[in-house]
């Protein structure tokens, strides 16, 4: 294995040299190493440095590591008591190589099953990092996690419905692949890691939750208690979509009734679910990571962070073009529409989940009416 040194943060690291002929490491390769992945690392790595304030003592867990890169960030940046492991001999070499080159005392290298590793020990922060679905690691990380869960899930397709029965298969809820399916996607997961922590009596409130092209990102903290998990689980519920008018309605539970027809167009709606209809953010947790990210100028993610605190806790964004193309009519700025919904009382701001969607309170049919008339008015 060719590799060579890099520095990511202030750590260096040994490196497998990527395959300059392939756009995106094989999955395959004697050890993994995506450097396309360092802003999800930097945003770990301020998350968990805000996390962890004051609480120098916690233990950090990268279950998955490959080359140990996440892990061994945590150790050097933030000063974590960090366990890395992954089940190839390669990596764990590398690893304690890694180690060595930072001078880490806080460091533990293991080769072993991650989900051994989660079942055996438990660890305060757990972070999940796998090639594409997280649902084989859920359970384990679930029982171990004591006090913040971070997951990366890469299978997009499957949880935001565009590979139904994977998602199904996965995450024991279906997805459904709509205009808003980035935020289906986050939802589907964190629905499922809700439920999963219920299991073993604990509950979660979402700190910071995001989807990017590749990736959907959670990071939730978790406590323990049967009181907490019942309500944790009150998020929980399904949403209804109509394909004819592009009006969509939620309903809270695990067993609930849901009207077949749209109540706008009386066409049959489809369903998609069980799914966390919650909060995705923690607005205070929001700053603290933003007040860090500019401490560590990771300038990067600054403008996700700030979108996450700023988008309206209302599940399932619309898209502007969408709503014009069914209009018929052009597509005006995403801000203007924004504007206009809220001259007319609703609530409406934009969305992390991209440029050209908005959440509001306000239905399909007003959203229509209102960007009917600012078409008109220009
Ligand atoms: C996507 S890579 C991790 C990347 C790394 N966290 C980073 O930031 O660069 C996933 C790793 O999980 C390891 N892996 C997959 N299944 C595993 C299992 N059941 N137990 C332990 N390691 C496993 C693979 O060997 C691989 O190194
Ligand atoms: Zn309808």
């Amino acid at each position: 294995m060719l590799t060579k040194i890099i520095t990511e943060g202030t750590t260096n690291i040994e490196v497998p040299i990527p395959d300059e002929n392939s756009s995106f490491p094989p999955s395959s390769a004697a050890v993994f190493y995506n450097p396309a992945m360092k802003t999800n690392r930097d945003m770990a790595v301020a998350a968990i440095a805000c996390f962890s304030k004051n609480e120098p003592d916690y233990t950090y867990l990268d279950a998955l590591s490959a080359s140990g890169i996440r892990g061994l960030r945590i150790a050097n940046e933030v000063g974590l008591n960090t366990t890395m492991s992954d089940w190839e001999g390669n990596s764990v070499e590398l690893i304690k190589r890694n180690i060595e080159l930072n001078d880490l005392t806080n460091c533990t290298a293991l080769k072993r099953n991650a989900n051994v590793v989660m079942y055996d020990g438990s660890y305060d922060i757990t972070d999940l990092d796998p090639f594409g679905t997280p649902a084989p690691f859920l359970d384990a990380a679930c029982y171990s996690t004591k006090r913040l869960l971070c997951v990366t899930a890469t299978d997009t397709a499957p949880l935001c419905g565009a590979h139904k029965k994977a998602g199904i298969r996965n995450y024991a809820a279906v997805p459904l692949k709509t205009e808003y399916y980035p935020e289906m996607g986050v939802r589907i997961l964190m629905g499922a890691v809700a439920r999963t922590l219920a299991k073993y009596d604990k509950s979660m409130t979402p700190l910071l939750s995001y989807a990017s092209a590749h990736y959907v990102r959670l990071f939730v903290s978790v406590k323990k208690g049967i009181v907490k998990a019942d309500k944790c689980l009150e998020n929980m519920g399904f949403v209804s979509h109509c394909f004819n008018c592009g009006s969509r309605s939620w309903k809270h539970g695990l067993a609930v009734h849901i009207e077949e027809k749209c109540p706008v167009c009386d066409h049959k709606t489809t369903l998609a679910g069980p799914l966390w209809l919650g909060r995705l953010h923690d607005r205070e947790f929001c700053e603290l990571v933003l007040d860090e990210i500019e401490k560590r100028e990771f300038k990067i993610i600054d403008k996700l962070i700030f979108s996450c605190r700023d988008e309206l806790e209302i599940p399932m964004h619309y898209d502007v073009h969408k709503v014009c193309k069914m209009l018929g009519i052009t597509a005006m700025s995403t801000v203007d529409l924004i504007f206009a919904l809220k001259e007319k009382g609703f609530q409406a701001s934009r969305t992390h989940f991209s440029g050209i969607s908005f959440k509001t309170d306000a239905g399909m049919e007003d959203i229509k009416r209102v960007a009917r008339e600012l078409v008109n008015h220009d």
